[in-house]
């Protein structure tokens, strides 16, 4: 009986236990929730507009201001994204980003900045990563579609290893974990998720050649699916309640695989305009986390 007891009971915890492994294993996907269930106004609330029960979202901005949301929670690691569809027409001089960041004075952040352009010329795609406030890092693409046609995801993936920066699940940017190298990498300081849409005609177009023309106004860039699959540390706590047990903390998380690296390979080849590593007349010496990543720029 009691041999019975045990072995019920065994079997039990196995179950339970494969069950958690295949939890922390598989990155689940993108579950959509209403907007007002992860984000709140951080500026210009009037100019969000939600519609089918915060299952959508849209961005205003007008010649008075744009505007700019927030995540109610702070995260240490996690696989966040959304779906954007890009202010349409005449974009030039508008700046729509989506990015991570700890606002602390030595601050942590990832980021996606989307430039507007002319009706039918590309926007540009920066991508920057900031650690303990040092930023520098910037990366410049185009994409390869119209990103104001339709809706696409944009999305990190960040955890102890690498911060990997995904368009429609494609990888445009890895930034490693180069602390063996001298290189600080964010790993204790919770960050939002944000994002905003504001004037910059000042450098955004053709270096601020193009300014925004106000007539065209308002500027609507929109908003679906919102999805975070992360770790929730509330800002005081440095260290994430689950560390190394998630899914996106896992070994065949830790790097690209082949098929990933063949994209990256194929977006710095094709669609590179600018990449902070090669930009030798600004760093006198390659900096060390490139220097890791030489063989595939
Ligand atoms: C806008 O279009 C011009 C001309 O095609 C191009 O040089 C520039 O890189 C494009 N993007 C931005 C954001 O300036």
């Amino acid at each position: 009986m009691e041999a019975m007891k045990t072995a019920q009971f065994l079997g039990l915890c196995f179950i339970l236990l494969l069950h958690s492994a295949a939890m922390a294993s598989s990155p689940r996907k993108p579950v959509s929730v209403p907007f007002h269930n992860n984000y709140v106004s951080s500026w210009g609330a009037d100019h969000i507009k939600q519609y089918h029960g915060g299952r959508k979202a849209e961005l205003l901005l007008n010649k008075q201001y744009g505007a700019g949301f927030e995540s109610k929670g702070t995260y240490l690691f996690g696989h966040f994204s959304m779906q954007i569809k890009m202010v349409p027409g005449d974009s030039s001089g508008t700046v729509t980003a989506f990015y991570l960041s700890s606002q602390t004075a030595e601050h942590d952040e990832i980021d996606f900045e989307f430039l507007g352009n002319k009706s039918g010329e590309p926007y540009i795609l920066q991508t920057n990563v900031f650690t303990g406030g040092k930023g520098e890092r910037e990366h410049r693409i185009y994409l390869w579609f119209d990103p104001t046609k339709d809706y696409h995801s944009y999305a990190v993936l960040w955890n102890m290893y690498q911060i990997v920066f995904l368009v429609d699940e494609v990888p445009i940017r890895v930034f490693k974990n180069s602390k063996d190298l001298g290189v600080r990498y964010p790993f204790n300081q919770p960050m939002k998720l944000y994002s905003s849409l504001w004037n910059a005609d000042d450098w955004a177009t053709r270096g601020g050649l193009e300014k925004t023309d106000w007539s065209k106004a308002p500027f609507i860039a929109s908003y679906k699916q919102f999805h975070v699959d992360a770790c929730e540390a509330s800002a005081p706590h440095s260290v994430c309640a689950t560390q190394g047990r998630r899914w996106w903390d896992q070994e065949e998380f830790r790097d690209l695989d082949g098929r990933q690296w063949r994209y990256l390979k194929w977006v710095r080849k094709h669609y590179t305009i600018y990449n902070y590593c090669t930009d030798t007349p600004r760093n006198k010496q390659m900096p060390p986390e490139c220097v890791r990543d030489r063989d595939n720029i």
